[in-house]
């Protein structure tokens, strides 16, 4: 538990289901009040704001779409109005549809980039004016195919490495305000995004396969880091990737 995160403010986007969700609960059991974006899973996140408010805590469910910012202005609107200020924004929706980069369609460049990557440059920009309390904390959400090809990634490959560019240069701009930029770099897991992966069943298995800790990752083994990043043990670490992916990564 992380006392300094009581009472503390936090959006988490794409928070219905899937890293998201497990990033919210986790956040809420800390005391923080948590804003639950969603995109189109309305009755999910209803679900996610329920629960956390049958354990006590405090959640409100938000519809945006991070791509797109005259959404932005309305969910940022709405959030200084209901919670008048922010401590913590966790950038986890992403967007993307499977397929070869060489077939991506320049509308559908467009849409990646901005949900997936230009909504962290964003949010931020709406975020940091309301972070009046003297506490910041910004995460993002990326994989390893920001930094290494994964077949059938597309436009999601470029987009993780243009959110990792993104994020080591707010954590250079806002480290001098005391706002601290970080990301946690997540290994397979089985949600939703997951599923749609070309091959996804071998690719699954291959995974488990090759991970030395000898199971995939679940939203909560991301949802610990994010929250340690978002707590005061965490107060030097600045424009850094947490890799949480038991192991993978070190095997060639
Ligand atoms: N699962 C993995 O193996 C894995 C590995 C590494 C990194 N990641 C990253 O972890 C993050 C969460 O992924 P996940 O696996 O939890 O995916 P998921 O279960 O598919 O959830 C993705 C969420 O993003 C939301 N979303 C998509 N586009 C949006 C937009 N334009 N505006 C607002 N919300 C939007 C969706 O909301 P609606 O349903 O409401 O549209 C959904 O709740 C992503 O950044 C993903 O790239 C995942």
């Amino acid at each position: 538990m992380y006392p300094e995160l009581k009472e503390k403010h936090a959006l988490v986007t794409g928070a219905a289901r899937g890293f998201g969700r497990a990033i919210a609960v986790r956040l809420a059991r800390e005391g923080t009040r948590v804003v639950v974006n969603y995109r189109r899973s309305m009755s999910d996140a209803e679900k996610v704001v329920s629960e956390i408010k049958s354990e006590g805590g405090e959640a409100v469910a938000i519809r945006a779409d991070v791509g797109k910012e005259e959404s932005l202005d309305r969910l940022f609107e709405k959030i200084k109005t209901e919670l008048g200020h922010l401590d913590i924004v966790v950038a986890n929706a992403a967007y993307g549809v499977p397929g070869e980069l060489m077939k991506a369609t320049s509308k559908y460049w467009e849409v990646t980039l901005a949900a997936s990557a230009r909504s962290l440059l964003d949010m931020t920009r709406r975020a940091v004016p309301l972070m009046t309390k003297g506490y910041g904390r910004i995460i993002s959400i990326t994989s390893d195919g920001g930094q290494k090809v994964i077949p059938g990634y597309g436009v999601v490959g470029p987009a993780k490495a243009a959110l990792e560019s993104i994020t080591r240069g707010l954590a250079f701009e806002l480290a001098p305000k005391g706002i601290l930029v970080n990301g946690v770099l997540a290994g397979l897991a089985e949600t939703r995004a997951a599923g749609s992966i070309p091959g996804a069943d071998e690719v699954i298995k291959h995974a488990r396969h090759h991970t030395p800790m000898g199971r995939l990752v679940e939203p909560e083994d991301i949802a610990r880091v994010v929250t340690f990043l978002t707590s005061n043990e965490a107060n030097m670490i600045c424009g850094q990737f947490i890799v949480v992916d038991g192991g993978r990564g070190i095997v060639g």
